[in-house]
């Protein structure tokens, strides 16, 4: 079938290349805006059959808009689709999708993250503007010495065990669904020796209502103190009130934090002369001990292709099932 493609906050920079190829190989017809979706600007897709969009929400007055417009499939070219009213979605019958692309890209990152705070970077960098160089407070730990434990075990989760695997460390695991290869190398547990146990937590759950501050004060009362916190997964899985008094109270040694609660909006626009006015982002970013990104751990190219190119097969892959099956 020849499918038509509304692309919203599409990035000319480096996502345009791989859309014009994939879709002129599949023969789709593409058109697209750099701005996210909004009320007003939905109409814009009106006689497409879907949008393909990123990680800006889509609430039920937006979807009823789409629905008018007579989009038939939303399309995030994203892992998670926490952005997405997926329960008006169904209401107003528009399937949802999301997709999968290089795990190495998240997985490298909360490594990095992990390393940095081994080695104390952001005190380290910030002494270093003032040309101080010393070595005092900046002594490092090494990975091999720490038990990693990574809180949930899909694909990313189960990628950062196979590359973590060659640092030599203690690596704990907990997920559902132990797969026997990951078992070889890293230890299924359940949450609460997976909290006790681990010197670095990194979380790789996905945004569903069910891990909403999965990670709280009871929790953090079962770890380690001076516990390492790596998220590149979602804001919503930690009380970030509890994170703060955590950080306060010594409890946690170093966050390393690519996603924090509230960060839509905020993420991938440039605030240099805007007063930003989410406070928890920059009580952490206040913090020496805090490391604190714009949501990028999945910006590598073969992810950002992958990215395009999966979302653009899986849609069209979704309209010729529907035909075949209307045959
Ligand atoms: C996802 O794929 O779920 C992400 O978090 C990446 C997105 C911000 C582009």
């Amino acid at each position: 079938m020849r499918m038509k493609m509304f692309v919203y906050s599409l990035r000319e920079y480096d996502e345009r290349q791989f859309f014009d190829t994939i879709c002129g190989e599949l023969g789709i017809e593409y058109d697209s805006v750099p701005e996210v979706p909004t009320p007003d600007n939905i109409s814009l897709a009106k006689g497409y059959d879907v949008i393909n969009i990123i990680t800006c929400p889509i609430d039920e007055e937006r979807i009823v808009k789409l629905k008018e417009a007579g989009v038939r499939l939303i399309m995030s070219r994203t892992v998670g689709t926490d952005h997405i009213n997926k329960e008006a979605a169904a209401r107003y019958g528009i399937p949802v999708m999301g997709i999968s692309y290089s795990p190495c890209a998240v997985a490298d990152y909360a490594i990095m993250l992990m390393l940095m705070g081994c080695r104390k970077l952001k005190y380290v960098q910030l002494r270093t503007i003032g040309r101080d160089y010393g070595l005092y407070g900046r002594l490092g730990r090494e990975l091999r010495d720490c038990t990693v434990g990574l809180y949930g075990g899909g694909d990313i989760g189960k990628t950062v065990a196979r590359q973590l695997s060659g640092f030599g460390c203690r690596i704990l695991i907990c997920d559902r669904h132990p797969d026997p290869e990951i078992a070889g190398i890293a230890e299924y547990v359940d949450p609460d020796r997976l909290l006790s146990e681990s010197d670095i937590l990194s979380l790789h759950l996905s945004g569903t209502q069910e891990n909403y501050h999965i990670i709280g004060a009871d929790e953090f009362a079962c770890m380690k103190d001076g516990v390492m916190l790596i998220n590149t997964a979602r804001g919503l899985l930690i009380d970030t009130k509890a994170m703060i008094d955590a950080i306060e109270s010594g409890k946690i040694g170093f966050a390393g934090l690519d996603v924090i609660e509230n960060e839509k909006g905020m993420y991938y626009f440039d605030h240099e002369d805007r007063i930003l006015t989410n406070k928890d982002f920059s009580i952490l970013n206040g913090y020496p001990n805090v490391i604190v990104l714009p949501h990028m751990a999945f910006y590598t190219e073969p992810a950002v292709r992958d990215m395009v190119v999966n979302s653009t097969v899986a849609a069209k892959g979704f309209f010729d099932d529907k035909e075949q099956a209307n045959d």
